[in-house]
């Protein structure tokens, strides 16, 4: 008798246009892993309903998405060393009976998509990072033990920049403000983490941020260049990207969690839309 595929999913709101299901059913595909991947979408007073029901009847192992990621957090009995430091998860399964356990796949995701596929120097670079949610303390951890020469956090509200630098200080040479005081300051790393792509919106960046041979890097990944990635050509970035590889990183990562073997990811980082 054939035994039903192992059941995974990803969970948030909205989560209709999300591409891990077919990022990991390439995945099952390429590694011979039968396994079945769907979409939960969940209102806030569903999410933990949905995630426990899932969980509780067999499910294997979730993904969470935007946002739910510290809520997330919170339910977990136990954190992975890197979901501890960005205090968010996004990969989740159940150890033994009933210990669920967190995880943290976003920041190696972003790293394996700049230094392994982009080839894109880290240690010792200026980097920015604009935003001061959860989509940047997600990578910031992980940007960190790159030992980049300095991170700067802008946000349109510069408090919540400076607060989640604070928190950083031990792990690394992090500082926080507005907008306003990047006047003045460039940059060989800038990395989009706020959700302004989303809506189409451009954060009010000052001119010549970039430095000679810099490179750009939206999170967010879409069927068209976002406003950042035409600002950023604009700019004179060397090197513009948008967030695919990551997530497609991000993903084999979290498989590999899942299921004790990471899978290859070169034919799915050359299906980039553009
Ligand atoms: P996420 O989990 O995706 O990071 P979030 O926690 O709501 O979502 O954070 C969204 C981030 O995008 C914040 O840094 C937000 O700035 P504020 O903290 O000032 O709200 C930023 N953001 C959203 N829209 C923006 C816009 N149009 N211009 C600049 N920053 C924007």
């Amino acid at each position: 008798m054939n035994k039903a595929p192992d059941r995974y999913a990803i969970i948030g709101h909205p989560v209709a246009h999300s591409r891990s299901p077919q990022i990991h059913a390439e995945f099952a595909r390429l590694t011979g892993h039968p396994l079945q991947y769907d979409r939960i979408d969940a209102s806030p007073q569903q999410f933990t309903t949905l995630l426990r029901e899932f969980l509780g009847s067999g499910g294997r192992g979730l993904n969470v998405t935007q946002p739910y990621k510290e809520e997330a957090y919170a339910l977990c009995h136990v954190h992975s060393p890197r979901a501890e430091r960005a205090r968010c998860v996004n990969t989740l399964y159940i150890q033994g009976d009933s210990t669920l356990v967190g995880d943290n796949t976003d920041g190696i995701g972003l790293i394996t998509d700049l230094r392994r596929n982009q080839h894109v120097m880290i240690k010792d670079s200026r980097i920015l990072v604009l935003g001061a949610g959860g989509a940047a303390r997600g990578i910031l951890p992980a940007l960190l033990s790159e030992a980049p020469a300095s991170i700067r956090i802008a946000n349109r509200t510069p408090k919540r920049a400076q607060h989640l630098a604070a928190g950083l200080r031990h792990q690394g040479r992090a500082s926080g403000g507005g907008f306003d005081e990047l006047r003045g300051m460039s940059f060989d790393l800038v990395i989009n983490a706020t959700s302004a792509s989303l809506n189409g919106e451009l954060p009010p960046l000052p001119r010549d941020l970039l430095e000679p041979g810099a490179v750009c890097y939206d999170l967010a990944y879409g069927e068209r260049p976002s406003l950042f990635m035409h600002w950023a050509e604009q700019e004179g970035a060397s090197l513009v990207l948008d967030g695919w590889g990551m997530l497609v990183e991000q993903a084999a990562e979290s498989f590999l969690i899942w299921r004790g073997v990471r899978p290859p990811t070169a034919t799915l980082l050359a299906l980039h839309p553009h």
